[in-house]
């Protein structure tokens, strides 16, 4: 690699490792949400690793962390990397996590090389990408960016009513919220690595995936309210039944975007939560959440537009009270050429094949993208899984990626 750095893939691969047993779940699955014991666990392991490579780190109120190895020109805007490590309920090891510790192997691989680069680089850890405990992802990296009203997260609670407030406390940070808004030259690029979450660089047997763009996303959640009662002496004709409306939901929602499949259009209902829950009763609330994605956001936004003039209608035949309420709606992303290029020429002087793609995920990527010039670089993932434990990323794949994400930091460093 360029000026005789190499990374310590024995290193890497031996802490990716590591750090997936703070989790809540016994392996291969990992379960890691916001500053659940585990997680905190997790985060004082990366301290541990940063205080060994002797690189200083801060974090800010919600516990974004930031390692900085320092450039010669310390008062330029720094190179940017970084990813989560929280994961969602069974999820793998790879998602997320490969960033961070890619992330800190480069700087590492960098100051051992003895080369200091001209700008600062600096790794992120973001807080809660996943919106597991909140409902809300890329909370770190959306308070970085200042883009959620202070107040709106400030009145977050999770499923057992602990607000965000309390539970950053309860993990023992506890400055303003508004502190951690970025100054908007704080950075002059931030680069992601991440494991690609889908099939294509498999298939297409290429190492390398440079993100062009990341889909637009939004996610509400919708209650409806119905009428309960005995599920043997309640009549059909009489009922006004909340799951069945749900259903018919969730029907909409697949078919709008089924037809718009070409715009890269997903919509999922991924949490259903039924009232009150007994096999003997009509069901008379449900709660769920709608997941809907697109690579236009025109297209996002006629898919959602779909789906909830649909359920007025329905909502009105089954005589349906129901409530649409809009967690987040979020921007489609396009990359930075530069770092686009940056990467491209950075995997071609490693003898890595790329491939030119779209994240069907969303990132914090999509944050840091409001205020600074942004881009990804995927490794592949076998057959495509994740948010599962059989997500598998190969060694020599999280190794191509580092050595691209160091070299890309390089360059960009330089600029
Ligand atoms: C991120 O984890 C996503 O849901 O895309
Ligand atoms: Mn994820
Ligand atoms: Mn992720």
């Amino acid at each position: 690699m360029r000026g005789d750095i190499s990374i310590n893939a024995e290193r890497l691969l031996g802490e990716i490792e590591h750090i997936s047993q703070f989790s809540d779940v016994p392996a291969p699955a990992v379960t890691r949400i916001l500053y659940t014991p585990a997680d905190m666990a997790a985060r004082h392991y990366l301290k541990q690793l940063a205080d060994a490579a002797g690189l200083p780190w801060r974090e800010d109120a919600l516990g974004n962390w930031f390692v900085r190895l320092q450039g010669t020109e310390p008062d330029l805007p720094a190179v940017a990397t970084g990813s989560h490590i929280d994961a969602i309920p069974y999820a793998g090891k790879y998602d997320g996590v490969v960033g961070v510790l890619g992330g800190l192997e480069a700087l590492r691989a960098i100051r051992e090389a003895g080369v200091t680069p001209r700008r600062s680089l600096e790794l992120i850890m973001f807080t809660a990408e996943e919106p597991t405990r909140f409902g809300v992802g890329c909370l770190g990296s959306r308070g970085m960016a200042g883009l959620m009203p202070w107040d709106a997260m400030r009145a977050l609670q999770d499923a057992n009513g602990v607000s965000l407030e309390q539970a950053r406390a309860d993990a023992g940070y506890t400055g303003e919220l508004e502190s951690v808004e970025l100054s908007r030259d704080a950075y002059a690029y931030f680069v992601e690595l991440h494991i690609e979450q889908g099939p294509f660089l498999e298939a297409a047997d290429r190492e390398i995936g440079i993100v062009t763009d990341i889909v637009a996303s939004t996610t509400v959640r919708v209650t409806l309210t119905g009428e309960g009662g005995h599920a043997g002496t309640v009549p059909m004709p009489e009922r006004n039944d909340a799951l069945a409306a749900a259903a018919e939901l969730v029907l909409l929602a697949e078919k709008a975007a089924g037809f718009r499949s070409r715009g890269l259009a997903v919509a999922t209902v991924g949490m259903l939560d039924v009232h009150p829950g007994a096999s003997n009763s009509i069901p008379s609330r449900v709660e769920l959440t709608l997941d809907v994605r697109a690579r236009e956001m025109r297209v996002r936004d006629a898919m959602l537009e779909e789906v909830h003039t649909g359920l007025k209608a329905l909502a009105r035949s089954r005589r349906i009270r129901h409530e649409w309420q809009v967690l987040n709606h979020d921007p489609a992303c396009r990359s930075d050429p530069r770092i686009l290029t940056a990467i491209a020429r950075s995997a071609e002087a490693l003898g890595h094949a790329h491939l030119s793609l779209v994240s069907r995920a969303y990132h914090d990527t999509v944050f840091m993208a409001r205020h600074f010039p942004a881009a990804m670089i995927f490794i592949p993932c076998h057959e495509g899984y994740s948010h599962r434990p059989e997500e598998f990323a190969a060694p020599e794949h999280i190794v191509a990626g580092t050595e691209t994400l160091t070299s890309t930091l390089v360059e960009l460093a330089a600029l």
